[in-house]
C-alpha cells in the first residue's frame, strides 16, 4: 500500500490521475493546482466541461485555499460530517482553477473517511479534484477492478482500498442563511439522509427549510446519467411482463432477442445502496439484451431515495 501511494502521488504530482478508493465510490483523482491534471480528468472520462468536479480533502485548514471563506455555522455542518459521505457547496477562492468549477462562482468539497483517500491527500499535501472514475453518463465504479475495465489498456493507475462500503456518491448539499433559518438545498441525494441534516441544524439552534433542487442547479446532475453497458428497463406498475410489454421494450430498444437479466435489490437500503452499481456492472457483461428492473411501491424514503434517483437516471427506458 505504502508503495501504491508513493507512485500515486508521483503521477499526481506530475499531471497526471490515479483512480482512488473512496468509501462512496473510487474517484478520478488529479492535483487542484495542475491544469494538465484538470484537463487529463475531463479528457479521461470524455466529460463536457460545464460538469464542475468535487475537491477532496483531509484537513479543514486546506478550505482556506479553495474557498472564500466559510461562515460558522458552515464549519459546524463541515464538523459534524466530515469525514464523510457530504459534499457542501461554498464560494470559491478566486485563485482556484475555474476549469474545476466550471466557470461557477461556488466550489463543492468534501473530506472522505476512507483512510487510502486521506492519507493520499496528505501526502501529495495538496487537495485532489476526483469525479467518479467512471466514463461520462455510465455507470459508477464501487471497486479497484471497475476502474481498470473502464481504461482496459493500463492507462490509468489505481490504488485498490477495497469495495466502496457505501456504494453511491455523496449527498451535495448548498446551506443558505437567511435570518435564524438554514435552507438546505439539495442538489443531489446520497448516503446523508435530509433527516440527517435537519437533525444537524436543530441541534445547532437553527430552524430548517429543506428544499429539493437536484438537478436544476448541479451543472452534472442530468436525467440521463448512470447508464450500463447494456439497456435498464424499469417496469412502473407491474410486477410481472406482459406479451404486449415485451414487444413494447423490442419496439424501443429495437432489439431482435428479448434475453434479460433480473435486477434484484436487497431490502435494505444500505446494502442494496452498497451493492447497486456492482450488480449493474455484473449484469451488463452476462449475454443479455437488457436488464429488467421492477420497481417497488413504498421505496420513497430515507436512503430509497438516493437509490431511486441512480436508478431513474440509469433506467434507459420506462414502462407501464
Ligand atoms: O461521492 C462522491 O461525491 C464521488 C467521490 C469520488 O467523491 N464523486 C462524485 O463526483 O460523485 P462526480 O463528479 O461524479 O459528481 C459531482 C457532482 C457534479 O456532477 C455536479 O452535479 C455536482 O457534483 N457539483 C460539483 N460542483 C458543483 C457546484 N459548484 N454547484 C453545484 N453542483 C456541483
Ligand atoms: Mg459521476
Amino acid at each position: 500500500m505504502q508503495q501504491d501511494l508513493i507512485k500515486a502521488k508521483e503521477i499526481i504530482l506530475s499531471g497526471g490521475v490515479v483512480g482512488i478508493p473512496t468509501e462512496t465510490v473510487y474517484g478520478l483523482a488529479a492535483s487542484i493546482d495542475s491544469s494538465e491534471g484538470i484537463k487529463n480528468i475531463f479528457q479521461y472520462k470524455e466529460r463536457p466541461f460545464f460538469d464542475p468536479l468535487i475537491v477532496h480533502i483531509s484537513d479543514l485548514k486546506q478550505l482556506d485555499s479553495i474557498t472564500a471563506g466559510c461562515s460558522e455555522i458552515i464549519l459546524k455542518f463541515a464538523n459534524i460530517f466530515w469525514p464523510g459521505p457530504l459534499t457542501l457547496i461554498l464560494p470559491k477562492h478566486q485563485s482556484l482553477n475555474p476549469m474545476i468549477t466550471a466557470g461557477l462562482e461556488t466550489v463543492a468539497v468534501r473530506m472522505p473517511s476512507h483512510l487510502v483517500a486521506k492519507e493520499l491527500i496528505n501526502i501529495c499535501q495538496v487537495p485532489l479534484a476526483a469525479p467518479s472514475a467512471n466514463k461520462f453518463g455510465k455507470t459508477s465504479p464501487t471497486t479497484a477492478e471497475h476502474v481498470r475495465r473502464e481504461w482496459p489498456n493500463g492507462e490509468v493507475f489505481v490504488i485498490d482500498g477495497g469495495p466502496s462500503a457505501i456504494g453511491i456518491e455523496s449527498t451535495v448539499l448548498q446551506i443558505k442563511e437567511e435570518g435564524d433559518v438554514l435552507k438546505l438545498e439539495i442538489f443531489r441525494p446520497g448516503y446523508i439522509l435530509e433527516e440527517d441534516l435537519e437533525k444537524a441544524a436543530l441541534f445547532l439552534g437553527k430552524k430548517v427549510l429543506i428544499e429539493r433542487v437536484e438537478s436544476e442547479k448541479s451543472p452534472g446532475h442530468l436525467p440521463y446519467h448512470y447508464q450500463p453497458e447494456i439497456p435498464l428497463v424499469l417496469v412502473e406498475n407491474s410486477s410481472e411482463l406482459s406479451a404486449v410489454q415485451l414487444q413494447e421494450i423490442k419496439n424501443k430498444l429495437n432489439l431482435k432477442n428479448l434475453n434479460y437479466k433480473l435486477l434484484e435489490l436487497n431490502n435494505s437500503a444500505a446494502i442494496a445502496a452498497r451493492e447497486l452499481y456492482s450488480k449493474l456492472r455484473e449484469l451488463s457483461q452476462s449475454d443479455a439484451d437488457f436488464i429488467l428492473l421492477y420497481k417497488k411501491q413504498g421505496q420513497t424514503k430515507g436512503l430509497w431515495r438516493a437509490v431511486w434517483d441512480r436508478l431513474n437516471r440509469a433506467a434507459t427506458i420506462k414502462i407501464n
